[in-house]
């Protein structure tokens, strides 16, 4: 699909990308001053929605600006244009920008908001990352004390990520004080002992909607869980690390920082906890 034939949303008007425009005074442009989620939508239904929009609730209430849509029509608008995107897997992506006014670090009075969201073709994983996991570099977290809102201002993400990207991996896992927080675009889950340990939901990292779905699956299939800091010893020495995302569901990392990790294949638990995921997940069963 070129830019011309995917409808996009802006502003209350579904249009052709190629047409769609927004000032360059955009405080999303000019300060990185906006929130966003992605939302992954299989079959053509959206997944735990109602999580994602209680998550972009609590991100526009950490950046002081009002939500300008209720949830029933976040979801009425987010439906409409997964209706017209020609996929039955998809990722919409939605941001919410503090609008158009002139250049002033503080806030604008009486601006509306800019919204914009756009529908791709979800990305899912390949059976190669499935079965044989994925490679991760680590790195001291050097981002902001405020990874718990889903910003739009992301280059510390971006500079992460773009480490990984130049020796070959796919994730930067990044540690604070010593601790494990998540990495550049997912959370990071451990194994010990046979049961999940994950850092608490606190500043430092994203409260992942995926983390927490594969941490019910897990509580479904008896899998026991841990909430606690996790020291970077204690990481790099697990019996499995985990990736979670809306994009990379869970995969398992067999290789950090050029080493092979965990014998180098995904582990027991991982594998368990990828079958119920899959399981459980809404299937692509609507016609593209
Ligand atoms: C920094 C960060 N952490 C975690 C996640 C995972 O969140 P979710 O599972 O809701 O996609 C993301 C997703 O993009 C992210 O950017």
């Amino acid at each position: 699909m070129n830019d011309a034939e995917q409808i996009v949303y802006l502003n209350g008007r579904y249009v052709a990308l190629a047409d769609a425009r927004i000032n360059v005074l955009d405080r999303g442009f000019i300060y990185g001053d906006g929130v966003y989620e992605l939302v992954p939508v299989y079959g053509r239904e959206p997944f735990r929605l109602p999580h994602h929009l209680a998550r972009l609730q609590r991100s526009v209430e950490g950046i002081g600006l009002a939500n300008p849509h209720t949830d029933a029509q976040w979801e009425a608008i987010i439906r409409a244009l997964v209706a017209r995107t020609p996929y039955a897997d998809q990722a919409v992506y939605f941001q919410i920008t503090r609008g158009v006014a002139k250049r002033d670090h503080a806030f604008p009075k009486g601006v509306a908001p800019t919204v914009f969201m756009m529908s791709n073709p979800l990305p899912t994983p390949t059976s190669e990352q499935v079965e044989h996991g994925v490679a991760v570099v680590t790195a001291d977290d050097n981002r902001w004390l405020r990874c718990d809102l889903k910003t739009i201002s992301l280059l510390g993400n971006v500079l992460m990520r773009q480490l990984a990207a130049e020796r070959g991996a796919m994730e930067t896992v990044m540690f604070r004080n010593g601790h494990l927080t998540e990495a550049s675009a997912s959370n990071v889950l451990i194994v010990k002992n046979g049961g999940i340990v994950v850092p608490p939901k606190d500043n430092q990292i994203l409260p992942g909607i995926t983390c927490d779905a594969a941490v019910d699956f897990a509580h479904e299939i008896g899998i026991p869980l841990e909430v606690r800091p996790v020291p970077k010893f204690e990481a790099l020495a697990a019996n499995e690390m985990w990736l979670s995302s809306s994009t990379k569901e869970v995969l398992a990392v067999t290789t950090i920082d050029g080493r092979p990790f965990a014998g180098g294949r995904p582990g027991p638990v991982f594998r368990k906890l990828w079958a119920a995921f899959q399981q459980r997940k809404p299937r692509a069963t609507a016609p593209a």
